[in-house]
C-alpha cells in the first residue's frame, strides 16, 4: 500500500540502556520491530531512520516527501528547539505522528514545549515502547 518512515532523533539508540528508569528497558530494535508489526499488519511498509545528526532527520524528511504515505518522529531532544526539524515537517506532504516514550509535559519544564507539534498531525506521548505501535495505527486510521 505505501512507505511510513520512522524517525529516531538523537541518543534513541541507546535505548534499553538510557535512562531505564525513564524510558525502560526495550531497546530502539524492539520498538522498530512493534512499529514495524503494526505498519505490515494494516499492509504497509515501514523504513526506520536513526541520527544523532539533526541535518540528517532533515534529509530524511526531505526524501520522504512525495514517497512516505506517513511519518512517526520521536525526534528526542531536537523536540524542543529544532526549528529546521519544524520546518521539514511543515514542508511533508503527508500524515505525521510526534511520538514520545515518556511524557515531556509531566518532567521538566524545558521538556514541555514541542516546537514541532504544531506541524504534526498528532502527537503520542507517554505510552514506552507500546506507543510505537499506537503512533502506527493513529498514522494509518487518518490515511482512512
Ligand atoms: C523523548 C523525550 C525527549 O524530551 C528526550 O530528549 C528524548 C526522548 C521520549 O521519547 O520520551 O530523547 O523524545
Amino acid at each position: 500500500m505505501g512507505t511510513i518512515l520512522l524517525l529516531s532523533g538523537p541518543n534513541l539508540n541507546l535505548l534499553g540502556d538510557r535512562q531505564p528508569e525513564v524510558y525502560g528497558r526495550a531497546t530502539l530494535d524492539a520498538c522498530v520491530a512493534v512499529a514495524r508489526g503494526a505498519a505490515e499488519a494494516a499492509g504497509h511498509d515501514l523504513e526506520h531512520v536513526q541520527s544523532n545528526h539533526e541535518g540528517e532527520l532533515v534529509d530524511a524528511l526531505h526524501a520522504a516527501r512525495g514517497r512516505c504515505v506517513a511519518v512517526v518522529v520521536n525526534p528526542g531532544a531536537l523536540t524542543h528547539y529544532s526549528y529546521s526539524l519544524a520546518d521539514a515537517l511543515a514542508a511533508f506532504d503527508g500524515v505525521s505522528v510526534e511520538l514520545h516514550l515518556s511524557n515531556p509535559s509531566a518532567r521538566e519544564e524545558w521538556r514541555r514545549r514541542s516546537v514541532v507539534a504544531p506541524y504534526v498531525t498528532g502527537t503520542v506521548a507517554g505510552f514506552g515502547p507500546e506507543g510505537y505501535r499506537l503512533a502506527v495505527e493513529a498514522a494509518v486510521a487518518c490515511l482512512g
